[in-house]
């Protein structure tokens, strides 16, 4: 079976070691390729020189290397209606198609079907640059800190929590005037902001049926301790122990998952693939924060290693409306994914250094690249995140913590960082200095 996959990060690493090492991948003589390569990703796949949203460039490739199934790692080729395109080739594909990938790339149509289907979620109202003069007025009569969300796609960019009405009104400014998200930011959201735990939960779905992934959770801020600027994503656990429970676990599927699919359905907007429910647990009570249209990056890192069943025939159930066919298998094993990004990240940073030591990390560790390159034999950082390195454990969160730690303790390169305290929030009573020693 010939695979290609699409995206080029430290999540489509994951995917890639998951697919090749799925037996019905193995035992297939098939070949995998990727878009466009990695040094991490060339282990496992073959790259080809075409960027991710190339639509048609893609389906050509598809076409004539004999392509038996794509699996999409970003949001970008499925809010361009990637699935779409290829279907209507007769070529099978893992992911949604265009119009219900909007529950990504339209935050206001996601709030609108969870305000018609009642699932839990911050009050929001909408706005535009075309009545910003109502969204000034209403920023002067909410409490703070309240969240203001671009409403297309921003890679990161589209989200902001302020803290005070300053801060706000510069944000919405910066949306509809200084293109701050391009296009993404001349409609927005204001809504109100909710504290508790972040949940991150993949449910695998052919759009009736499906199966929900370990539960993870990601630590966004750049800084130990929750503190500075969002990133794409700094690090992740998985499984959930703390916090989450049968009760809670039944409210997400019967207050959440259940009914947004159904909802989707309804609208002529199946979803298939996996759905991204990133929800927040205040006081056992499960509101979502957003939906995404597919695996998040670094949850998969930590994520896939728990999945004992073959994973390629999981997309596979996905597409081919057979997940209630499939069955789960899950290990019982922990996962800390701790990434390793470049000096200044998330605002400029350096890139072009070479990264050594992958030879000296412990074989309880899984390294996987998002931004690093070949040149001359070298491996060097490319991008704001540069490494996700995986520990895991068969006994406990806090032994696969500290494997990923002994072994970015490992590789050198300069102006190397990473976050120190990546699992703490569920150790709350023990010192962060613990965590990482
Ligand atoms: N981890 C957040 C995301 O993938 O969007």
């Amino acid at each position: 079976m010939n695979i290609l996959l699409i995206g080029n990060g430290g999540r489509e690493n994951a995917l890639a070691w998951k697919i090749f090492n799925s037996p019905s991948f193995r035992n297939n003589n098939g070949k995998l390729y990727n878009t466009t390569g990695n040094p991490g990703i060339n282990q496992f796949a073959e790259p080809v020189e075409i960027k991710e949203y190339d639509l048609k460039s893609l389906i050509t490739f598809a076409l004539k290397a004999k392509i038996d199934f794509t699996v999409v790692g970003p949001e970008i080729p499925l809010s361009k209606g990637i699935v779409n395109k290829f279907e209507r080739e007769g070529l099978k594909i893992f992911g949604p198609a265009r119009e219900a990938a909007l529950i990504e790339s339209s935050k206001s149509f996601a709030k609108n079907l969870m305000l018609q289907a009642n699932i839990p979620t911050a009050r929001f109202k909408t706005f535009s640059k075309n009545n910003i003069k109502e969204a000034e007025q209403h920023l002067k009569r909410i409490d703070y800190p309240a969240v203001i969300k671009a409403d297309g796609l921003a890679a990161g960019k589209g989200v902001v929590i302020a803290k005070d009405f300053k801060v706000a009104w510069e944000t919405v400014n910066d949306f509809c005037f200084n293109g701050r998200c391009g296009d993404s930011g001349i409609n927005f959201i204001i809504e109100d902001f909710m504290e508790g735990e972040e949940v991150s939960v993949f449910v695998i779905t052919d759009g009736e049926d499906y199966k929900v992934l370990p539960y993870s959770q990601d630590y966004k801020k750049i800084y130990d301790g929750d503190m500075g600027k969002n990133t794409g994503g700094m690090g992740s656990i998985a499984p959930l122990k703390k916090f989450m429970n049968i009760v809670l676990e039944e409210k997400i599927k019967s207050r959440i998952i259940e009914p947004v699919l159904k909802a989707l359905m309804q609208m002529n907007r199946k979803f298939k693939g996996c759905l991204y429910c990133g929800l927040m647990i205040v006081n056992n009570e499960p509101f979502v924060v957003e939906f995404n249209c597919r695996f998040g990056d670094p949850e998969t890192q930590a994520v896939l290693p728990l999945i004992e069943s073959d994973f390629l025939e999981l997309l596979l159930a996905s597409s081919e409306n057979q997940i209630k066919n499939y069955n789960l298998e899950i290990n019982n094993d922990y996962a800390c994914c701790v990434v390793m990004a470049s000096g200044g990240y998330p605002d400029n940073y350096d890139r072009e250094k070479e990264i050594t030591g992958f030879e000296n990390i412990n074989r309880y560790s899984l390294v996987f690249h998002s931004g690093t390159r070949v040149s001359e034999g070298k491996i060097l950082s490319y991008g704001g995140r540069v490494l996700s390195v995986v520990g895991i454990s068969q006994t406990s969160l806090i032994e696969a913590v500290k494997n990923a730690y002994e072994s970015i303790s490992k590789i050198s390169f300069a102006g190397k960082y990473f976050r120190k305290d990546i699992g703490y929030r569920q150790f709350i009573s023990n010192s962060k200095e613990e965590l990482a020693n």
